[in-house]
């Protein structure tokens, strides 16, 4: 996890990027504005509720948005220095694999219903090796099948989608993803539906993916308990925008959005006390067809400043603090979040 990169630019950079699509109820602003870098042998856990854009910014760093007009998408993204917002449908189906793969959150969607779990294997295989023999892309996909956990693999790369469990599939398509052993890797909440048995297997299996290739990994999800597991830095997103980004120290024990601390607050697993009650944030996320102005946060936020003040009115920056690596976007004043986390956060037992 905190193998440096030896590559002068971070393999991953992503650079004011904005995704919208034209509805028939209005534009979506589904990513607006969304600027990270990430070396390899580096893990990025984005966080954020249910719509807040972390699967179209995955989607488009994979060159995985259909173009058109209804879709538009602004800024950079440059894996291993290629620019994925200005490549043909082609060019990045050919970077998917080995430069760069995903695991979805729904493994049906990446399955295939007629073909067996081998054959869909040994194909994406075959992609990045193609003078690899039957027999040998066969070896491979039995060994992925094994590595994700699958017993019998033997008799399992025969079957057929439909035959396996939602867990298995689930393990199936991660198979899919690392059998070519990509430099990139993006995991879309890729352990929310499996037990916390397998989801423990399947994060060491991408920790070992990462100490083995010194690969670059992308973990989305909504659990922070996953997150301060597995990733070295964070990116707290809403409403299509970052809120915060810090290494996972700094936003687990000192974040400084009011929106982090929601989160925070949220979680049941960073609460000492079970019977204590957990805080769900107050309010909705809101629609990304009428953003609320300013910080987007704002009418679910207790600390905002109003009538008069920025917090309504202005969009905050994403801004370095006083700590290395730390950046957050809100009119606060940084002392004045600081007093407020370590006088009102902690006290619920996060910062410990
Ligand atoms: N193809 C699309 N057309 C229109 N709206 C979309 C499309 N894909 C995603 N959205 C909208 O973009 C927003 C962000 O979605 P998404 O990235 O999937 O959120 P999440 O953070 O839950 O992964 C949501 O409001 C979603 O409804
Ligand atoms: S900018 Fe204002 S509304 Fe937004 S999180 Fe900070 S205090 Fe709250
Ligand atoms: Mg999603």
């Amino acid at each position: 996890m905190t193998t440096q990169s030896t590559t002068a630019q971070p393999y991953l950079v992503v650079e004011d990027l904005k995704v919208r699509f034209t509805t028939e109820d209005g534009v979506v602003r589904a990513v607006d504005g969304v600027s990270f870098e990430l070396p390899r042998g580096r893990t990025l856990g984005i966080v954020g509720e249910s719509g807040s854009g972390k699967s179209v910014t995955s989607m488009a760093v994979m060159g995985l948005h259909a173009r058109g007009k209804r879709t538009e998408i602004a800024g950079k993204i440059l894996v291993n220095g290629k620019n994925i917002v200005t490549m043909t449908d082609e060019e990045t189906r050919k970077m998917r694999g080995n430069d760069m793969a995903m695991v979805f959150q729904d493994p049906l969607s990446a399955l295939h219903p007629f073909y067996t779990i081998g054959r869909q294997i040994t194909t994406a295989y075959k992609v990045h090796h193609p003078r690899a023999s039957k027999e040998d892309a066969r070896k491979r996909a039995i060994e992925m099948l094994d590595r994700v956990g699958i017993p019998e693999p033997h008799r399992r790369v025969d079957q057929y989608p439909h035959e396996f469990s939602g867990g298995m599939r689930q393990r199936a398509m991660i198979a899919m993803a690392l059998v070519n052993n990509p430099a990139l890797l993006i995991a879309d909440e890729p352990t929310t539906a499996l037990d916390v048995t397998v989801q423990a297997q399947i994060l060491d299996l991408l920790t070992d993916l990462q100490k083995e290739f010194n690969s670059a990994i992308i973990m989305i999800t909504h659990d922070l308990g996953v997150i301060s597991q597995i990733a070295d830095e964070v990116l707290v997103m809403y409403a299509g925008r970052v809120a915060e980004h810090g290494s996972i120290e700094q936003v687990m024990r000192s974040a400084q959005h009011p929106y982090a601390w929601g989160l925070l607050e949220s979680i049941p697993s960073l609460h000492g006390d079970p019977e204590e009650d957990l805080k769900p944030i107050k309010g909705n996320p809101p629609s990304l067809i009428n953003v609320p102005s300013g910080c987007a946060f704002h009418p679910r936020c207790p600390y905002r400043m109003m009538n008069p003040g920025p917090c309504d009115l202005e969009v905050p920056q994403l801004l370095a603090i006083s700590q290395p690596g730390h950046s957050v976007a809100c009119h606060l004043p940084e002392d004045r979040r600081v007093a407020i986390y370590t006088n009102e956060v902690s006290e619920v037992g996060v910062a410990q």
